[in-house]
């Protein structure tokens, strides 16, 4: 049985920084309002060029790059979005196109923020059994494509971003060591796009009356939010026969800062071993965890040997949490 790790990651965030000040003109709030209650100051958006795929594929070459790994040599791509570049083809298949990793399975996984985790656990399956060697775990998001800047509750929240990692056999004790995913879809409704499938077709009605935008229980999730990824993160660590103290870093999605705070207190870690990154690139979901994983990785916060905990939470609901040691 091989084990699996990270080779390399790599992520791209569109140049076009939108701050709290942006949209103090466009809705009513305040960068006073936005800081304190969810620690964002600005965002990303893409530029109406990029789309999902073409910032998937420049976030996955750099991780090809790190990993020293051609694109030819990936058995598997699986792109983790819920703001896909078309309803269909897959998102995977166009970036499998662009990379020109001809012939390898490649496809879309729909888990919301907990995607990247939920890709990352797949890919370790794949890896683990030898069903595959190489597998590119992408996370990739441009929810600006899908927010109402009408609403204050999500277009304050949300940015796009992408970033990608590159999954293979590692030499223990490096690797992922346990994984736990979890969906819940009684609270579908918190958390959705009511419009553009089969259940309401986009026609001019659904248009006038935004049913293709994000809608957001925001209050009711948070709730839900703190204890799924306490206890997910609890989960984890008690499969691989580990503590909190063990952990190096925690990577949590980046939903909220005050999420992230909370989540910290329960747990009794230090401030200084979790990751945080929302105040300049906001909620990316999906993209968030590979991003900070990215940012952990190039700037040296991440060592050989780390013990690194990510859990994530996100619409369905989904929750889940990786550990990994680095
Ligand atoms: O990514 C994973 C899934 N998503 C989440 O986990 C999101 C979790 N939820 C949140 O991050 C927070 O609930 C939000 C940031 C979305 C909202 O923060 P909150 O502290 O839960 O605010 P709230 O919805 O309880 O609203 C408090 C007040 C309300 O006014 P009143 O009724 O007290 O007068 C809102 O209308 O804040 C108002 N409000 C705002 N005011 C200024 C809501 N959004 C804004 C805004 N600017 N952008």
């Amino acid at each position: 049985m091989c084990v699996a790790g990270v080779l390399g990651t790599g992520s791209a965030l569109p140049d076009k920084v939108i701050t709290n000040q942006d949209l103090e003109k466009l809705v009513e709030t305040s960068d006073q309002w936005i800081t304190d209650r969810t620690g964002i100051k600005e965002r990303r958006q893409a530029a109406p060029h990029e789309t999902t795929s073409t910032l998937s594929i420049l976030a996955s070459r750099k991780a090809l790059e790190k990993a020293g790994i051609q694109a030819k040599d990936l058995d598997l791509i699986i792109c983790s979005t819920i703001s896909p570049d078309m309803p269909l083809p897959s998102t995977a298949a166009l970036v499998q196109s662009g990379l020109g990793a001809s012939g390898c399975c490649a496809f879309d996984l729909a888990a919301a923020c907990s995607g990247f985790l939920f890709g990352m656990t797949v890919a370790e399956q794949f890896i683990r059994n030898g069903t595959a060697k190489y597998v590119l775990v992408i996370g990739a998001e441009l929810l600006s494509r899908y927010l109402d800047y009408k609403d204050r509750t999500t277009c304050v929240i949300f940015g796009d971003g992408v970033a990608a990692a590159v999954f293979g056999p590692v030499a223990p004790p490096s690797g992922i060591l346990a994984h736990e995913l979890h969906t819940e879809g009684h609270y579908a409704d918190h958390l959705f796009i009511p419009a553009g499938g089969t259940a309401l077709p986009a026609s001019s009605y659904t248009v006038e009356q935004g049913a293709h935008y994000i809608k957001m229980r925001g209050n009711e999730l948070f709730k839900v939010a703190v204890r799924s990824m306490e206890d997910v993160s609890r989960q984890v660590l008690e499969k691989a026969g580990l503590q909190v103290a063990d952990l190096d870093l925690f990577i949590p999605h980046q939903a909220n800062q005050r999420i992230t705070e909370a989540i910290r207190e329960r747990l009794g870690m230090c401030s200084e071993k979790v990751y945080s990154n929302i105040s300049h690139v906001g909620n990316t979901s999906s993209a968030s965890i590979p991003i900070c994983l990215d940012e952990c990785a190039q700037s040296g916060r991440l060592k050989r040997g780390d013990l690194v905990l990510m859990s994530a939470f996100g619409a369905g609901v989904t929750w889940g949490a990786v550990l990994m040691r680095w």
